[in-house]
């Protein structure tokens, strides 16, 4: 088959070695021209600076990366994403299984990414969609490392079409389901708790500290998933406790390792100058306490995170104010 993608950053990368790896043909666009030259000249993936197979062809030419296939996947962070399906609406000439493996809920308008493809691509043009999730730092998936995720998507053959490209019986396990909501949901929370998980290992709280704001980000996420229509039963899977395990604890977690310096006492903004790679739990931070508000949900962690990074509340502060909440039962 043939996949094109868009973006050719890490993620990007990691997931055109697995198709290179199942034998697919594969066509990364990206913006950026030296990330094309690197992936072309160099065989390698810039931001990992790892390897990459070299049948992997990158193009800054996004008419001829739409018209390459049918089957269009999009990694780019969620902050550019509108911007990289109008450029690809320019250029539609017949329908396309739209993919997703970005992870976010937009802050203005609380829509989750297949809305805001729904929004974006006209209807002729949008076979299906199909979101890629759950924990996978692609770090380890450029290595081959052992990694299981979800194909999720309201059409449960669009979902089978995805795990059958992906799917590698060496190192590549890819689940289907059929909530979309649960997996969009899932992936762009968990993020938050990722800052959260870094700062509390920034200022040495503990492990105790760690389980206990996994354990109760998931009662928060499931609250999310409630009020959104999401099947809580993805909170026990891949896209759920999964994704949320691995950016809680993981080095390799951008949201973690930002949450990290900003318990040793740098401001947001510093930490994010002294960052390449995106954040995504900022902004997804954001949409997720205004959504809070409007719907008057209780959310401590998310509120606490958010004063944190929005109104420069000390960590130790917004500590405090968690563990000085009124008791209650469980
Ligand atoms: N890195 C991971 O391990 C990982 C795993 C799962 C999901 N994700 C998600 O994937 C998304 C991308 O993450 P990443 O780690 O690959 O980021 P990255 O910063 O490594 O790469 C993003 C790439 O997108 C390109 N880009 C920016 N604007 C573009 C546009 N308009 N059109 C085409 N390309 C454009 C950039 O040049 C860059 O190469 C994020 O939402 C992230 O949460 C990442």
């Amino acid at each position: 088959m043939k996949i094109t993608i868009i973006g050719g950053g890490s993620w990007g990368l990691a997931l055109s070695k697995v198709l290179s790896d199942n034998s697919h043909q594969v066509l990364v666009y990206d913006v950026n021209k030296k990330i094309v030259n690197k992936i072309n000249k160099l065989h390698i993936c810039l931001q990992l600076n790892e390897d990459i197979p070299k049948d992997i062809k990158a193009t800054t030419d996004i008419e001829k990366a739409i018209n390459y296939s049918d089957t269009l996947l999009f990694v780019v962070p969620t902050k550019v994403l509108r911007l990289a399906i109008s450029d690809t609406v320019k250029y539609l000439k017949s329908p396309k299984l739209f993919v997703n493996a970005a992870k976010g809920i937009e802050p203005d308008t609380f829509l989750r990414i297949s809305e805001i493809f729904a929004e974006m691509i006209p209807s002729k043009y949008l076979k299906g969609f199909v979101s890629l999730s759950g924990p996978s730092h692609a770090e380890e998936v450029i290595k081959g490392l052992t990694t299981a995720i979800t194909a999720s998507s309201e059409k449960e053959a669009d979902a089978v079409f995805i795990q059958d490209l992906f799917h590698n019986t060496q190192f590549f396990r890819v689940y289907t389901s059929t909530d979309l909501k649960g997996a969009e949901m899932g992936g762009a929370l968990k993020n938050i708790f990722a800052l959260a998980s870094g700062l509390i290992a920034g200022k040495g709280l503990g492990d105790n500290a760690r389980a206990a704001l996994i354990t109760r980000g998931l009662v928060e996420m499931k609250k999310f998933y409630e009020i959104y229509g999401a099947d809580t039963k993805s909170l026990m899977g891949l896209t759920g406790i999964g994704d949320l395990i691995v950016t809680c604890t993981s080095p390799h977690s951008r949201n973690f390792q930002a949450g990290y310096k900003i318990g040793h006492g740098k401001d947001l903004e510093e930490t994010l100058n002294s960052m390449t790679m995106v954040v995504e739990g900022i902004r997804t931070c954001e949409a997720a306490y205004k959504f809070a508000k409007t719907k008057n949900l209780d959310m401590p962690i998310i509120s606490a995170i958010y004063e944190v990074l929005f109104n420069k509340m000390d960590s130790d502060e917004a500590t405090k104010m968690l563990l000085g909440r009124s008791s209650k039962a469980e």
